[in-house]
């Protein structure tokens, strides 16, 4: 009996022996695992830019640099013809140096390069559109380290690689280089479609950095509270209702019943706002009783089914960027 529990422990051993041998060779002809001690580490140099530039940044489906590479339809990153007579290095300094004429502000060939990756649609290259790729967003995902390195490659395009505008960035740059991580922290998004979904949904609700609706908080400065209260407060409002907006239920002498907001509450009649939006005015010689219902918002708690996986990652990376508190508070 013993003993042939031993044969099979021995057999056992023999098959786990062989997996992980024939698993192990699998993994060195691939070339698998040897790099994962490397992930993480971005080398900032030209030199790590250039390999994100033609591989994961995939910059080369659109851009060529000069001769190298067969993308034709977006601007070439090198010198090439009339209208680029100048490589991305050369030609940000250009940029830059319109910019800070018109708008009378400092702004450096590296802003320049590293807004052209953070929030392409600042500035759309003449005679092409706003298709340019949001590299920090998923399918691509670079964070901000390989940013960086990206940006240290096109300064190195007949410019000046400048690690110190990378390590200590200007004001400009740093903005950028937040907007991103932020973006990273939020499991990738991109702020700037963020924003049109907060527009098409939330604003006629809340309030933030002065504008839209006044029925729920303002969300001014929303993104201090961090990424798992948004979450939450997006997928289940009813689990935590924010102080001074729950959900009131008034019942009338005729049995009517109202559910919203308590939004005025005058010596003879009361405004309640629906989920819906509506205002319900009721005189207070009506009402039979008013109480609190604890398990319902009034957000609606089905915002983020209606919203595709993409448009709620873009939501909750715009939401972490709104990190600032209006001026004078
Ligand atoms: C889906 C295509 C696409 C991808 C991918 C893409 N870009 Fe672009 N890029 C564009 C388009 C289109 C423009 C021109 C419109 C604009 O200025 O936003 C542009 C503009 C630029 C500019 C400004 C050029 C100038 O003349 O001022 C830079 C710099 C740039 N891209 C760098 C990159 C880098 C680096 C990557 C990879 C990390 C990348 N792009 C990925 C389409 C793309
Ligand atoms: C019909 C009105 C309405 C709409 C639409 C709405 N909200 Fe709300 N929201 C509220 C109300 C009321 C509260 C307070 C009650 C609660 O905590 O559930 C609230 C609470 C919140 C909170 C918590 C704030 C805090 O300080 O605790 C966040 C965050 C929030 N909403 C984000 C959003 C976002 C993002 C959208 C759009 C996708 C949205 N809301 C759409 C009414 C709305």
């Amino acid at each position: 009996m013993t003993s042939a529990i031993g044969k099979v422990f021995i057999l056992l051993l023999v098959v786990l022996g062989t997996f992980l041998l024939i698993g192990s060779t699998i993994t060195d002809l691939t070339g698998g695992e040897k790099d994962v001690s490397a992930v993480g580490k971005v080398d900032i140099s030209p030199e790590g830019g250039e390999e994100i530039f033609w591989g994961k940044g995939r910059c080369y489906t659109c851009h060529s640099v000069g001769d190298r590479g067969s993308a034709v339809r977006c601007p070439n990153l090198g010198v090439f013809g009339q209208k680029f007579a100048l490589a991305i290095g050369a030609r940000a300094s250009e940029r830059a140096k319109l910019r800070s004429e018109k708008t009378g502000e400092e702004y450096t060939s590296t802003d320049y390069l590293v807004e052209s990756l953070a929030k392409p649609d600042a500035f759309v290259v003449e005679g092409f559109k706003n298709e340019m790729a949001i590299v920090f967003a998923p399918p691509i995902s670079l964070n901000v380290d390989e940013i960086k390195a990206v940006v240290a490659y096109l300064q190195s395009q007949d410019g000046e690689f400048d690690i110190d505008s990378l390590e200590n960035p200007s004001e400009v740059s740093a903005a950028y280089f937040q907007r991103i991580e932020a973006a990273t922290a939020a499991g990738g998004g991109d702020p700037s479609a963020g924003e049109v979904v907060y527009e098409d949904n939330c604003t006629y609700c809340h309030m933030l950095n002065g504008e839209g609706e006044e029925v729920g908080p303002d969300l001014t400065g929303m993104g201090t509270k961090g990424l798992s209260f948004l979450e939450d407060a997006i997928i289940n409002p009813a689990k935590v209702i924010t102080k001074g907006y729950e959900t009131r239920v008034v019942v009338e002498n005729d049995g009517r019943q109202t559910k919203g907001l308590l939004m005025r509450d005058d010596p003879d009649e009361i405004d309640i706002v629906k989920d819906t939006g509506d205002v319900v005015t009721i005189a207070k010689s009506d009402i039979k009783e008013i109480t609190i219902d604890e398990t319902s918002s009034v957000m609606p708690g089905d915002i983020n089914e209606a919203l595709t996986v993409k448009d709620f990652q873009d939501l909750l990376s715009y939401l972490m960027l709104q990190k600032q508190v209006e001026e004078g508070s």
